[in-house]
This record gives C-alpha cells, sequence and structure tokens, in this order.
C-alpha cells in the first residue's frame, strides 16, 4: 500500500461484508479514515466493525444502496481512494435474478463510479471474481487464463449461472467505464476466499467452506 497523507480518506462499499470487513480493518490500521458504506447500519450483523482497532476515531459508516447514486455520492465525497466491494453474492439460487442480482452488481458499479468522477476520487478498486473469467468454455485447456479471458454471457446464462453473469458484466462496465473517463480504475479477480470471519453472519463462501467440512456439499 502507498504512502497516505494524513487524513487521507478510503471509501470501502458493502464494508459490513466478509471481504470488506478485512479491507476496513487493515485500511484502519494503516491510518486511513475509512467511509464504509452499508444499507443498514443499525443492522446488528454490521456492530463488528464498531468494534475494529480505531474505528470509534476514524470508521464513519454511510446508509447507501448501490442502487441509489445519492446515497452512494455522500459517502464516497472526500475520498481519494474506493474500494468496490459490494456486490450480492447468494448462497443459493435466487428468485429473480435480473432484479437481486444483476441490477447491483451492474447498476452499482456504474453508479459507484460515477460517484466516483464526481467526488475525483484518485483510484478506484474493483473488486470482480474469479466468476468473471471461468465460465468460458471455449478458451483452450493448455492456455492459462489471463485478462483475454472472460466468462461467456450467453453460456452463464444458458446454464443460469447467474452470479458469474452479474460479475462479468459488472468487471465489463467498470472496464468500459475506464476507457471513457480520467478515473485510474484496477478490478480484481479473486477465487474462493476463506478464512477467519469479522462478522457474526455466515457469508457464502463459507458456507461453501463449512459444507465441505460436514460432507454434503453437492454442485
Ligand atoms: N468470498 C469469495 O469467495 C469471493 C470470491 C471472489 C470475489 N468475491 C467478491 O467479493 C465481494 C464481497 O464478497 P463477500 O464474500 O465478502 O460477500 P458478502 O459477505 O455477502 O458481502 C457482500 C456485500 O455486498 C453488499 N450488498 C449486496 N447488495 C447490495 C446493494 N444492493 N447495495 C449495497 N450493498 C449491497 C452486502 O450488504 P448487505 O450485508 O446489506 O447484504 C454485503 O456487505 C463481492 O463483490 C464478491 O463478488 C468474493
Amino acid at each position: 500500500m502507498a504512502e497516505k497523507r494524513d487524513e487521507e480518506r478510503v471509501c470501502v462499499t458493502g464494508a459490513g461484508g466478509y471481504v470488506a470487513s478485512w479491507v476496513v480493518k487493515l485500511l484502519l490500521s494503516k491510518g486511513f479514515i475509512v467511509h464504509g458504506t452499508v444499507r443498514d447500519p443499525c443492522d446488528e450483523k454490521n456492530s463488528h466493525m464498531k468494534k475494529l482497532e480505531k474505528a470509534s476515531e476514524n470508521l464513519k459508516l454511510f446508509k447507501a444502496d448501490l442502487l441509489e447514486l445519492e446515497s452512494l455520492c455522500a459517502a464516497i465525497d472526500g475520498c481519494t481512494g474506493v474500494f468496490h466491494v459490494a456486490s450480492p453474492v447468494p448462497s443459493a439460487k435466487v428468485a429473480n435474478p435480473e432484479v437481486e442480482l444483476l441490477e447491483p452488481a451492474v447498476m452499482g458499479t456504474r453508479n459507484v463510479l460515477k460517484a466516483c468522477e464526481k467526488a475525483k476520487v484518485k483510484k478506484v478498486v474493483v473488486v470482480s471474481s474469479v466468476a468473471a473469467v471461468n465460465r468460458n468454455p471455449n478458451w483452450p485447456m493448455d492456455r492459462p487464463k489471463d485478462e483475454e479471458c472472460w466468462s461467456d454471457p450467453e453460456f452463464c446464462r444458458t446454464n443460469q449461472d447467474f452470479y458469474s453473469l452479474a460479475k462479468t458484466l459488472a468487471e465489463s462496465e467498470a472496464l468500459e467505464h475506464a476507457k471513457k473517463s480520467d478515473l485510474n480504475i484496477v478490478t480484481i479477480c479473486p477465487s474462493m476466499v476463506i478464512g477467519p470471519m469479522l462478522q457474526s453472519t455466515l457469508n457464502a463462501s463459507s458456507l461453501l467452506l463449512l459444507k465441505y467440512l460436514k460432507g454434503f456439499f453437492s454442485y
């Protein structure tokens, strides 16, 4: 992480989630002032963040939804960096993928980037996923998957893999936005993230690990 200036502010979207909570913890430990977006700051499931070291001085929670641009603008205003982590990560099939997955992932990314432009943010890290890369049946088996390799949206739709579709379309949205704006945007594509949880509720990838350990995993 580069040297930071005094009072530097960084926004983390979906701050109470599994991955984002660790990002918030790291940023606080480095002395950043963190603007964390959560859908409900009063929800008990977000209470772990208030217990993080330096949270009482340097963590400010903002009520924001990915579909509400103004709420994101309020959270991102004054920040030099943004980690866009929020995105629905379901642990089971969803009834209405268009509304529950695709809209928050794609329109949410667009809204976050619009808010970043408005606030003249210097760098945006968009958390994508290996799901945006590896659902590609036409990629040669012997060729390493790299930036050229994208999940095939039609393949995702045919297989009703709407999470992968949402992550693919959201990452494309971010990179297309980068071409048209002055924003410095990077995307990262983690594979399955496992390890200790800071939050009290079970997230999808931790649940998957639990299922493996209990021996009742089926795909
Ligand atoms: N965990 C993994 O193995 C893994 C691997 C690759 C990539 N990723 C990516 O990492 C990111 C975080 O995943 P995670 O595992 O930490 O999942 P998580 O714990 O379920 O976190 C997802 C976060 O997104 C927020 N969110 C969802 N819809 C939203 C909306 N409409 N408006 C505002 N916030 C919304 C959730 O807020 P609420 O609590 O209010 O629902 C939650 O804070 C995601 O982008 C995911 O695709 C995760």
